[in-house]
């Protein structure tokens, strides 16, 4: 599939970016004046109760200060401002796992958020700058609670629900979070499932910093209540008022922490910034997703990931557009419930996961002729590269072969999308993310900065800064720099390396070949392998592991470890010995990183230095042929014993 697919112009009405003329004229004048441009959108985009007086600061780079001397409040931008013309506006539309529905007006969604903030200060005493956890399934108090801390000030650092208490916790002490918000659980395939409990466990040892626990009831199963220290959500905030002040913050005041892996075992809490953070979510969701006033647009992502942060609360809330919440699984009670949905709610903008997409055709590849998808009118992915046959899939028989496909590009890190195509003007090649967004200066360069010739791969970098990106690691501003700003060089100027690989080809579009570190992408999700790792070495029978990603058919990598025991007692043991294995990653980080596949080797493929050769682990379990240079290992004869047990 090489050949092109046009946007069909028909289905868009007044696109902010209209043709790739528009999209180069844009690109250009942030060319001529990067500062200039970035302060005419930021005005223009953003309600300020203080205007900013310098656009960007780059004098302690790489940390940079967007739109300084401004104050706002996002939760104002998110709601507050659109009263005046949107009040009886949907903001959200909930869809429960077992079809019960729910809709806030944006005038209900400023009472919740109010209320909830009022909980938040008079009860739980939480202040500007103070950190909230948020331990939630897909309803909506998660999304009100994230406002509700945006209103006050107060930074939230969501945690996805399916990481084990261990993880949890560990997010918690990093954080020093006082308050945990939480619900006793929800409902998933039909049946209640639970988050308390877990936070229970989570917060046996070690957990000083948190005060208390706010409990949303949501599927009421019973659960343990700490006396002073777990409060009841639904009885606390229905004394607190439905109006609360917005708290003015500096533009680059912390908006949320949100923990992703790296390559080393500990996960960082990435900080985001309050103006600059919005000023993109809404921006993109603008022209991305070409979100128009009369539009339902449906995020299928969890709020514990970057997705669900920037692209089913802040930006289209930002955007005054109407975001829909999902609580149960795409696949029941059967694989045509996104699309059923779609048909219900008429949605226009659907936006998903390649993992997704591929499970859907497998499981219901005939589930979409069933329903009227007519509304939609522009189908998103994201999170890993998506392969040409699900692309098609998506193309022709959810998207009728009309709607333009918008391969988002983007990062926990980045906040927003990089590189996309903008649904009415970008001609689509499948599978390619395009060409980086207007503002967005990304390149395909070696360590040097040197361009990587077409064709070839690189280093994926965005060479400039921007108003969404990362401004540190919680509590390890060092790593923040040497995790980003230390591989990639451009004029001597040390620039962010995203941790992936590209290449450019003739016509200057971008096609991400993914992870150039020891992350791997399961599901859409990133695991860092150093993690998994570190689970695994905690059992008393493993001497050494190294783990890598081994293309998967639905989630895209999944997790293959090469194991060496202490003791090796013949093959019955090694079956209870993968049991423990995966109950101990369940323990340490959650179900998301159980391991498809183990190898027990005698040795791993170490230099006479004592590294792991990692990329011939890669090969083997690919498949593919070894090239490289074994002779500097310590043992070169382990490669073939480890590849006669692996692939037989
Ligand atoms: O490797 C890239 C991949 O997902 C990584 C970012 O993961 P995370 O921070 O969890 O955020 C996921 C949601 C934005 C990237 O470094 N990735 C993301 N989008 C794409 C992608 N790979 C290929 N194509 C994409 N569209």
């Amino acid at each position: 599939m090489n050949n092109k697919f046009y946007p069909k112009k028909e289905m868009f009405q007044e696109p902010l970016i209209k043709n790739m003329c528009e999209y180069k004229e844009l690109v250009e004048e942030f060319e001529k004046d990067y500062e200039g441009t970035w302060a005419k959108f930021a005005k223009e985009k953003l309600d300020w109760f203080e205007p900013f007086t310098r656009t960007l600061d780059e004098s302690n780079a790489p940390f940079y200060r967007w739109f300084d001397g401004g104050k706002l409040n996002v939760a104002y931008n998110c709601i507050d401002r659109h009263l005046k013309t949107k009040k009886n506006k949907a903001a959200i539309i909930f869809e429960g796992d077992n079809g019960d529905k729910r809709i806030l007006t944006y005038r209900e969604l400023a009472y919740e958020v109010s209320k909830t903030a009022n909980m938040f200060k008079n009860q739980f005493n939480i202040k500007k700058g103070d950190r909230v956890v948020v331990y939630m399934p897909m309803i909506p108090e998660a999304a009100i609670t994230m406002l509700a801390c945006a209103k006050i000030g107060a930074i939230h650092s969501v945690v996805f629900g399916g990481f084990s208490a261990e993880a949890l916790r560990d997010r918690i002490i990093d954080a020093s979070a006082k308050l945990v918000v939480t619900a006793d659980g929800a409902f998933r395939k039909g049946k209640p499932y639970m988050l308390k409990p877990v936070v229970d466990t989570a917060l046996e040892h070690g957990c000083e910093c948190v005060e208390k626990v706010c409990v949303v009831e949501r599927n009421e199963q019973e659960i343990t209540w700490v006396a002073g220290r777990d409060y009841s959500y639904n009885e606390l905030i229905k004394n607190e008022s439905s109006f609360c002040k917005s708290e003015p913050m500096d533009s680059e005041d912390p908006l949320f922490l949100l923990y992703t892996s790296g390559s080393t075992g500990k996960p960082k809490g990435v900080q985001h910034s309050s103006a600059g953070y919005i000023l993109w979510a809404q921006m993109t969701m603008e022209w991305v997703f070409d979100i128009k006033d009369n539009d339902t647009y449906w995020c299928t992502a969890d709020v514990g990931w970057i997705t669900g942060h920037t692209y089913i609360v802040y930006g289209p809330l930002a955007a005054g557009a109407t975001t829909v919440m999902f609580e149960g699984v795409p696949t029941f009670p059967d694989a045509g419930r996104c699309w059923q949905m779609v048909e219900e709610y008429r949605i226009n903008q659907f936006y998903t996961a390649p993992t997704a997409i591929r499970l859907l055709h497998k499981m219901g590849a005939d589930e979409p002729s069933k329903y009227d998808l007519s509304s939609l009118r522009i189908l998103g992915t994201v999170g890993e590269p998506i392969d040409p046959a699900a692309w098609k899939w998506y193309y022709e028989e959810v998207g009728g072969s009309k709607c333009s496909i918008v391969d988002t590009y983007w990062q926990t890190e980045t906040g927003g999308h990089m590189i996309s195509p903008l649904p009415a003007a970008t001609p689509i090649k499948p599978a390619c993310a395009t060409f980086a967004l207007p503002g967005i200066v990304a390149e395909v360069i070696e360590e040097d900065g040197t361009p990587t010739p077409r064709g070839e791969k690189g280093f994926m970098c965005i060479t400039k800064p921007w108003p969404s990106m990362i401004r540190t690691i919680w509590n390890d501003p060092e790593r923040f720099k040497k995790s980003y700003f230390g591989d990639c060089k451009k004029d001597g100027k040390p620039v962010y390396f995203t941790g992936d690989g590209a290449m450019i080809d003739d016509e200057d579009y971008i096609t991400i070949t993914g992870r150039t570190d020891d992350v791997i992408n399961v599901s859409g999700h990133r695991m860092g392998t150093a993690e998994v790792e570190a689970a695994i070495k905690k059992h008393d029978n493993v001497a050494a592991v190294a783990v890598v990603g081994k293309p998967h058919d639905i989630k895209g990598e999944g997790i293959f470890a090469y194991v060496v025991l202490k003791s090796d007692d013949g093959i019955a043991d090694e079956l209870e010995i993968i049991k423990e294995i995966n109950s101990l990653i369940k323990t340490e980080i959650g179900a998301i990183a159980l391991c498809d596949d183990m190898a027990f080797v005698p040795d791993l493929p170490k230099t006479r230095s004592g590294k792991i050769m990692r990329r011939i682990l890669r090969s083997i379990v690919k498949g593919e042929a070894i090239t490289q240079d074994t002779s500097t290992l310590e043992d070169p004869s382990i490669v073939q014993k480890i590849e006669n047990i692996v692939n037989g």
